[in-house]
């Protein structure tokens, strides 16, 4: 990251990167033991009913659960299973009792919770295993235990491959994505193909990467902008360490029973990715930028991107604001004049009602408008664009946003 934080910010960042590892490690044993609760359930109804149940496959259903979620168990724990690239020592935070032994998270049975073994599975490259306290004395850290709100976001993370890396994100994909893409190609007709690398696209929230990628795969130079450390180690599995197409199978609609249509529904297997990232043509100029959108591309003691971006293209993202003034002011400033920046989404405020006591400022869709007019902005192309987000396309529930569409210039 190109600011410089101190020492206490570093290792608030270390842990918490440490703490999503530990997610991902732990999802077989939180997964397995939720399914495993269905199945204690069924033991207690009556036999005649437990037999029935049988007979229309539910027993056996539990089963194939499980053996669905140690496929997601094991393609997770390849998302993790390089960290250091991040640059992190995970050597103080992921260890404690030194006798831990290493093992995959599907040797634990869904009803043991006894012994909430540490894994040392992942080796570092600086093995020292504890961390030394303020006065010297070495410290040992417990190890971390995931919240349900931990899982809800790797579970989370496994449908947004759905969206970005598989067939059956198409669909979303096109109402999302390719807008965007043909308001960008629009405002730069006038540049020939092969000279597109000359335009230089920002994508910030680019979540697991696939729209900054296809912008990239048109030719322009283009950049992703990601702070979060589950899309950022997904991501880089995909972008980085992949080199077959549907190399992957995951199970992203095991884990919730409810509005199943059919067990078809719920079980069914999608493959990732769709295409190969390394598949981009030669010379393309593609990267993603780890870290705090504001903290990179803000004004404060970062001039040096200002007027530095042709085009900023956000999806699903400004209602991540805390202060969405600030957002715009710096989209404004980092773009070019005549600079284009797309945007496409709702205006669901991450921050409102926060338990963080963080400020939130949440305006209406007319009002975000008014204050890109007021920042500088011409807005055109405006229409709304009905769409889902990560949504099990075969569930009996679904919600629609009614997204936001526009392409403004920078005046
Ligand atoms: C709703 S998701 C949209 C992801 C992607 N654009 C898409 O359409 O699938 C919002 C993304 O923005 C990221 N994000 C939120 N605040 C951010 C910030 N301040 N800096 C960088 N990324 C941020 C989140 O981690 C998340 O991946």
């Amino acid at each position: 990251m190109p600011h410089s934080h101190d020492q206490s910010e570093v290792e608030e960042e270390q842990l918490h990167f440490s703490n999503v590892i530990t997610t991902f490690q732990n999802y077989a044993q939180y997964s397995l033991s939720a399914n495993n609760r269905r199945r204690k359930d069924f033991y207690t109804l009556p036999k005649p009913d437990q037999d029935l149940l049988s007979s229309l496959g539910y027993k056996a259903k539990l089963d194939q659960v499980d053996a669905a979620i140690a496929a997601n168990a094991d393609f997770l724990s390849e998302v993790v299973s390089d960290p250091e690239i991040f640059g992190h020592d995970l050597s103080s935070v992921t260890e404690d009792e030194p006798s831990a032994e290493s093992h995959s998270p599907m040797n634990d049975s869904p009803m043991d919770h006894s012994h909430e073994r540490v894994s040392s599975g992942h080796s570092h490259s600086h093995g020292h295993s504890h961390a030394h306290s303020h006065d010297g004395a070495p410290r040992i850290r417990r190890r971390y235990k995931p919240t349900d709100f931990d899982m809800d976001k790797l579970r989370s993370t496994l449908k947004q491959f759905v969206r970005d890396w598989s067939v059956e994100g198409r669909e979303e994909r096109d109402a999302c994505y390719k807008p965007m893409k043909d308001a960008l190609l629009l405002h730069f007709a006038g540049i020939p193909a092969t000279e597109r690398g000359r335009v230089r696209v920002l994508v910030p929230g680019a979540g697991l990467g696939r729209l900054a990628h296809d912008v990239a795969g048109l030719g322009f130079t283009c950049q992703g902008n990601e702070f979060s450390h589950y899309m950022l180690l997904s991501s880089h599995l995909i972008l980085n360490r992949t080199d077959k197409i549907s190399a992957y199978t995951i199970y992203p609609y095991v884990h919730s029973f409810s509005n199943a249509a059919s067990d078809e529904a719920m079980l069914r297997p999608v493959t990732i990715p769709d295409v190969l990232p390394s598949g981009l043509p030669d010379g393309v100029d593609f990267s993603l930028v780890a870290g705090d959108f504001e903290e990179i591309f803000g004004a404060d003691g970062n001039e040096p991107q200002a007027g530095q971006w042709d085009a900023v293209l956000t999806c699903f993202f400004i209602d991540t604001a805390k202060n969405i003034v600030n957002y715009l002011r710096i989209i404004h400033q980092i773009l070019a004049p005549g600079g284009v920046w797309v945007n496409m989404g709702p205006l669901l405020w991450h921050w409102e009602n926060n338990t963080t006591n963080d400020p939130s400022i949440e305006l209406s869709l007319e009002e975000v408008k008014n204050l890109a007019r007021a920042i500088g902005f011409r807005i055109s192309n405006e229409r709304t664009i009905d769409t889902t987000y990560t949504s099990n396309a075969q569930g009996m529930l679904g919600y629609v946003y009614h997204a936001a569409f526009w392409t403004a210039t920078k005046i």
